[in-house]
């Protein structure tokens, strides 16, 4: 029988939901590196991959399905991770309520839930009050990092990036030329031959007072 490992140092529960706190992650990763936020993280391939290239960057993953969540923990702590943290939440709620303005370097949303039903529409993560919140906890000049195989949602994504005033366009990619990445939906949508959307914003800098 295999030991299961003790997951309290890859993960972050210890703050309760609605208390009105946010995280100190200077606290919990005991340094001041750059933090990077994914959203949906699924089963973690992205963000295990990028903590173990990346160790002078702090990443802190959300995912709603506990399976997932326990399972990137799992594989999180097995490689003694010391700059990922991961979080069953919400997504929406996690960056409403527990993140400090201008606490995340990159914001990573990849293949977010489509809903393409018109009457589920407004449960999709990336929506005009989104971006508030998203311009609000990136640092000056962070970036946001988008993907989606559903062609709906890449419009919905760039008409809402596009409207927020706080966000630059760097970066627009469909196809063959979207530049590949390493998350487990990716990897999956490829083989399939669906066509990925990619796109990248810029938090612009905040005007002094
Ligand atoms: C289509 S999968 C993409 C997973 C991963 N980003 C990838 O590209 O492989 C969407 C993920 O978002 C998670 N998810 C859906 N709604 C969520 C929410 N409100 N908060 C956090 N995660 C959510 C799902 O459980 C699922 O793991």
């Amino acid at each position: 029988m295999t030991a299961t490992p003790d997951l309290s140092a890859v993960t972050l529960d210890q703050l309760p939901r609605d208390s009105g706190q946010r995280f100190d992650f200077a606290a919990i990763f005991g340094n001041t590196n750059p933090v990077e936020l994914e959203l949906g993280i699924g089963k973690g391939r992205f963000l295990i991959q990028q903590a173990e290239e990346r160790p002078g960057v702090n990443f802190v993953g959300v995912e709603w399905a506990n399976k997932y969540f326990v399972l990137v923990a799992e594989r999180a702590a097995k490689r003694g991770l010391r700059n990922l943290r991961v979080m069953r939440a919400d997504a929406g709620h996690v960056v409403r309520e527990n993140v400090r303005d201008g606490a995340i370097s990159v914001l990573h949303v990849y293949f977010p839930d489509p809903w393409p039903k018109l009457r589920h529409q407004k449960r999709r993560l990336i929506q005009a009050p989104f971006a508030r919140e998203a311009a609000r906890v990136l640092q000056d000049g962070g970036l946001v990092k988008l993907a989606t195989d559903h062609v709906e949602y890449a419009v919905q994504m760039e008409q809402v990036f596009g409207a927020d005033p706080d966000f630059e366009p760097v970066s627009r990619a469909v196809g063959e030329a979207a530049p590949v990445g390493v998350t487990n939906w990716e990897v999956k949508f490829r083989a399939e031959g669906r066509t990925i959307h990619k796109f990248e914003y810029r938090r612009r800098p905040r005007r002094g007072p």
